[in-house]
């Protein structure tokens, strides 16, 4: 909207909705809006390293999807998305995944808008965790929830506290969790508290959104068992944004037929179906399983290493100024400033004018804002930038 238009700010008050008028638009992409000057390195945004992107395989995949469905790469399709689709989704999800419990969505963030969407009315109340993922909070807040802020640790999301507010009378309807490298602390969730949080959604009776963007992205030991594999309760969220490419679009979740029938009703609305020639080309350029494999290990090199090289910048030019456990994978290390003091925050002006970006812990926050945390990207920066950026860093602090 022109905001110089001398109406612009009436018009908004009278016509747009309440629900539109309340939402806050996202803290990082304001802030994104002074990271992208070009003497900033940034380590603000949550994107995939572009040159990771698999260009010479999607333009294959391309001419693959045109040559074997013809106009029908093209034309309206499914709302639960494509059958290969949906077969490439069920065997990426795992433990015994049926097919015919997936709905491919556009990305995972639409499975979490249309979740909120067909599970929530005003005043529900959601678990999540403190801090958590921005674009979830987003899509649960617009249904006028009661968030119910759980505590994290480096083991993710603390459990038994969950279970002690359960016992003293919570009804949740949902529990929000990122399962593994959790965005933005870089926490995975403990075994010993999936099996607890889906012992819980049992005994209680609420539903689990397992979001899983970053699973694939682990550099130590493999992945870790998922939350409650086979719980009816559990509903698993998975995306190709973060190992093949986000421009595709393509997400999905699996759960139980009675909630992905109604998620099926509500995409009609929102979308009719995620797009057919995104999904055509997401199974072509995957459904070589050695070269996706070997794809998978070039991502998780690559975000190693840039790990390593944060670690090594943080280490060089902050030493114990800040404490952070080092992630085992992902794309985020969320740092605290030894400084109990510092508002993280109200640095943001002297970092921008020192040349380097990050996004405050604050953002981030449910009930308890992380004032002196904050949550640092090494997913795109060339390892000789994050030392200079650890630099600047070290300058402000
Ligand atoms: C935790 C988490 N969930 C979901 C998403 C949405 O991903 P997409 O819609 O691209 O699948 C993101 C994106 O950054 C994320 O960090």
């Amino acid at each position: 909207m022109d905001a110089d238009h001398p109406e612009a700010a009436d018009l908004a008050a009278r016509l747009l909705s309440t629900t539109a008028r309340e939402s806050e638009s996202s803290a990082i992409r304001d802030l994104l809006e002074h990271a992208r000057r070009p003497d900033v390195i940034s380590l603000a945004g949550g994107i995939p390293a572009p040159e990771l992107f698999p260009l010479a395989r999607l333009q294959e995949a391309v001419g693959q999807a045109i040559e074997k469905h013809g106009p029908a790469a093209v034309q309206y399709g499914l709302t639960s998305g494509e059958a290969a689709t949906r077969e490439v989704a069920a065997r990426l999800t795992g433990v015994g995944t049926d097919p015919d419990q997936v709905v491919i969505t556009t990305g995972s963030q639409q499975a979490l808008d249309l979740l909120a969407r067909v599970l929530l009315d005003p005043g529900d109340t959601v678990v999540t965790s403190d801090p958590d993922y921005l674009g979830a909070l987003q899509a649960l807040r617009s249904r006028k929830p009661h968030l119910e802020a759980i505590p994290l640790d480096t083991e993710g999301m603390q459990t038994e506290v969950l279970e002690e507010r359960l016992r003293a009378g919570l009804t949740p309807k949902i529990c929000y969790v990122v399962s593994n490298f959790h965005n933005p602390t870089g926490a995975s969730l403990a075994p010993s508290r999936r099996r607890h949080l889906s012992d819980l959604a049992t005994e209680f009776g609420f539903i689990v959104i397992e979001d899983d963007p970053y699973g694939e992205l682990w550099f130590g030991d493999g992945p870790l068992e998922p939350i409650g594999p086979g719980n009816p309760l559990v509903v698993r969220l998975r995306s190709i944004s973060k190992i093949v490419a986000p421009g595709l679009r393509v997400g999905w979740m699996s759960g139980p037929k009675w909630l992905t029938e109604a998620i099926e009703v509500a995409k009609q609305s929102a979308d009719l179906h995620t797009a057919t020639f995104s999904q055509a080309v997401m199974v072509a350029t995957i459904s070589d399983p050695v070269w996706f494999d070997a794809h998978l290990d070039q991502v998780r090199a690559h975000y190693q290493a840039q790990r390593d090289a944060m670690v090594a910048a943080l280490e060089r030019h902050l030493g114990d100024r800040l404490q952070y456990r080092v992630p085992d994978g992902g794309m985020f290390l969320w740092a605290r400033c030894s400084d109990e003091s510092i508002d993280i925050e109200a640095l943001m002006p002297r970092a921008l004018e020192a040349g380097v970006a990050f996004v405050p812990g604050a953002a981030f926050a449910v009930k308890n804002p992380a004032t002196n945390s904050l949550r640092l990207s090494y997913a795109t920066v060339p390892p000789a930038q994050l030392d200079q950026a650890a630099e600047r860093l070290s300058r402000v602090l």
